[in-house]
């Protein structure tokens, strides 16, 4: 029960969150949704982290997908809740006043890509594989792929891969949009972390309201989004950060935000 299905790790200010449950290419099951959800929660209130990576243990998966076997068993109200319970951490990823960043070393499939899609960025090693291949099994995604997919890769893309089913690789993803970078399999952390550390120089309050405005671009008409947009944009100009930043600029030295 008490089993450890994430670890996590700190490094200047990056936390790294590492399913671990290789044995079964990292598939998510109801245990290590939860423990996914709580230790993603800690990490967005913990005032030393700046940004999060999630990453699979082992060379082979990301994250394979939910886990099939388990929901052989399962009847509408029991799948329902799976889905709901993949949808919230999907939803709090995404909702993330934190930068989070996918570092796909493997296999994405299924909830493993939905996982990856809800991530703001995504990073992706050169054995990466991607696919919704939830057809093949008489399913169809359930943690937001139908939702979150077309809005990445655009409507013909993601109908060719959630009712084809088929992988794609990294290339093949690169070209539709899916992954922001392709990184050899032994610099993808390193090169996240590294992506990580610049980002985190940037002012924190400017990222997380860009990145507020950027998810209510999903659901707000343009007008309705663009207001929102601008009462981010004049808010900030109270603001210690943004006082900062643009003095920083006018007397030629770099910025320092406060954390
Ligand atoms: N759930 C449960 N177990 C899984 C799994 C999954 N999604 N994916 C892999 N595993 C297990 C395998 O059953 C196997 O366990 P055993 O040794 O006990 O048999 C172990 O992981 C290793 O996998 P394989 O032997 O299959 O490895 P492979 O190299 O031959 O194939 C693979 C790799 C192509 C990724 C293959 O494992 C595969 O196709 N996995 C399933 C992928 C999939 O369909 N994912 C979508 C799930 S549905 C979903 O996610 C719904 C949703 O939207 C929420």
């Amino acid at each position: 029960k008490n089993k450890m299905f994430v670890k996590n790790k700190i490094i200047d200010q990056v936390s790294i969150l590492t399913i671990q449950r290789e044995e079964a290419l990292n598939a998510l099951n109801p245990d290590v949704l939860k423990e996914l959800d709580s230790m993603l929660e800690k990490q967005i209130s913990d005032r030393n982290v700046g940004s999060i990576i999630i990453t699979g243990s082992g060379e082979k998966a990301f994250i394979a997908g939910a886990d099939i076997k388990l929901m052989m068993g399962y009847d509408v109200d029991q799948a329902y809740e799976f889905g709901k319970l993949g949808q919230k951490l999907t939803l709090a990823i995404e909702n993330s006043s934190k930068p989070v960043i996918a570092a796909v070393n493997g296999f994405a499939l299924g909830g493993g890509c939905e996982i990856a899609i809800s991530c703001h960025i995504r990073y992706a090693s050169e054995n990466a594989f991607f696919a919704q291949p939830e057809v093949k099994l008489g399913i169809i995604p359930g943690w937001g792929g139908t939702q979150r997919l077309p809005k990445i890769v655009g409507k013909g893309n993601a109908t060719e891969l959630i009712i084809g089913g088929h992988m794609i690789n990294s290339k093949e993803a690169l070209r539709i949009g899916l992954v922001n970078r392709i990184v050899s399999s032994e610099k993808l952390i390193d090169e996240s972390i590294n992506f990580c550390k610049e980002l985190q120089k940037n002012g924190p309050t400017s990222i997380s309201n860009s990145l507020k405005c950027i998810n209510n671009s999903y659901d707000n008409s343009l007008v309705d989004g663009l207001e929102i947009e601008l009462e981010a944009f004049s808010n900030s100009f109270c603001s210690e950060e943004t006082n900062e930043g643009l003095s920083a600029f006018v007397d030629k030295r770099k910025p320092k935000f406060k954390k």
